[in-house]
């Protein structure tokens, strides 16, 4: 058995719909203890009063308790990590004061995720791309750093292209998403906006989702992420669905693929959370299904060894010839495209002693 430290973790944003899954997630956790709770409008009411909760299980009745308090650095001395679940606009200001107060801040939010220094996490993925905390606290004089985790939209996606583009060349990947409610936050799309209709616009989604993807998914050479070729189109849709992102992916290759070979692929694929065993590693991070009516969100979001945690693909079949593959995958936004990344990130960088 690995020995750990323990670790005493702050949480910034944490009524929010990404905050409340760690606030779900930690309280079981072995050794990343939540000490601190901090917020904006609810800071200084007790979280189980100041929150509006999303999930059927009960709350946590210690985290019920806890005062909310200021996002400010000196509410969070004597933890080791400060995990970030706050709106872009407020993180870019506030996140850097953390950082360079000391914290290791590991973020959702996106003010962060494509400056050239700062990792952008899925540790399946890339978990060498840590390696650029070094230079950014070299670059920006602090002592602690950023670390960052993608827009959940990307994070299934890019799980699924990783063994796509080592094993078969991946070139180009065209997409089409059914995202979750819950992507959007609480209270997100009015009622009226949603109910009985699907919404072919988020702001700034596409863009985003291809440009994180291509940065996950690039090499890391003399402290530098050289992005991946690899082409996308991206097509984002709104849904009625609570929570689990549903994405169609047509892919073109370098090569001939067979159906049957990718599935294996997909199903074989594992990273260094699951050679490390570190606790929040799905055993499988891809599950393939093979009924021609999976996966759907309401079946297969919670799928797993860690439910949530693992992407799920199914009809997988060739494209317009054997140059191509169609399928379609589903991952749950606020575990696997937030909160269970971000932890996992968390239990990697405690392994590879970037939390001393
Ligand atoms: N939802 C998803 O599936 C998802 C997935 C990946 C990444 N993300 C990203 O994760 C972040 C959080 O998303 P969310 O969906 O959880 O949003 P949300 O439901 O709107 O929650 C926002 C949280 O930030 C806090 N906050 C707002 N303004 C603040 C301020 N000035 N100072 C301190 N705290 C402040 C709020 O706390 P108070 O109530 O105390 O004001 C609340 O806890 C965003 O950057 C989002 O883009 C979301």
């Amino acid at each position: 058995m690995t020995k750990h430290r323990e670790v005493k973790a702050a949480l910034l944003g944490a009524t929010g719909a990404v905050g409340q899954r760690y606030i779900n997630m930690l309280p079981k956790h072995p050794y990343l203890h939540l000490e601190v709770l901090m917020g904006g409008e609810s800071a200084g009411k007790k979280y189980g009063q100041a929150v509006h909760w999303l999930f059927p299980d009960a709350m946590d009745s210690a985290m019920a308790e806890k005062v909310v308090k200021q996002a400010r650095p000196e509410s969070a001395k004597g933890c080791d990590i400060v995990f970030s679940a706050l709106p872009s606009e407020v993180a870019a200001e506030v996140e850097s004061k953390f950082a360079e107060a000391g914290f290791i801040v590991v973020s959702e939010a996106s003010a962060h995720r494509m400056d050239s220094d700062v990792p952008l996490m899925i540790p399946e993925i890339n978990a060498e791309h840590l390696r650029l905390l070094e230079t950014q606290k070299r670059k920006r004089g602090w002592k602690g750093a950023i670390a960052t985790t993608p827009n959940c939209t990307g994070t299934g996606l890019s799980m699924v292209l990783k063994p796509l583009i080592d094993e078969y060349q991946a070139e180009k990947a065209i997409v089409t998403t059914m995202q979750a409610l819950s992507g959007a936050g609480f209270p997100g799309v009015p009622s009226l906006s949603i109910q009985e209709n699907v919404i072919p616009y988020i702001k700034n989604e596409e863009e985003k989702v291809a440009a994180e993807a291509k940065k996950i998914l690039g090499t890391f050479k003399d402290g530098v992420i050289k992005p991946s070729p690899i082409e996308m189109g991206i097509s984002c849709n709104r849904v009625a669905v609570i929570d689990g992102h549903m994405e169609t992916l047509y892919a073109e290759f370098g090569m001939d693929i067979s159906p049957e070979d990718a599935e294996r692929t997909l199903a074989r694929f594992r990273g260094e959370p699951q050679t490390l065993k570190l606790p929040t590693a799905p055993d499988q991070p891809i599950i393939v299904r093979r009924e021609n009516d999976r996966p759907q969100p309401r079946l297969d979001r919670m799928a797993g060894s860690v439910p949530g945690m693992s992407v799920v693909v199914g009809r997988v079949r060739n494209g317009i010839d054997a140059r191509s593959l169609q399928l379609t995958l589903l991952s749950h936004n606020t575990i696997r495209g937030a909160a269970g990344t971000a932890i996992l990130t968390a239990e990697l960088m405690e392994r590879e002693g970037y939390l001393e």
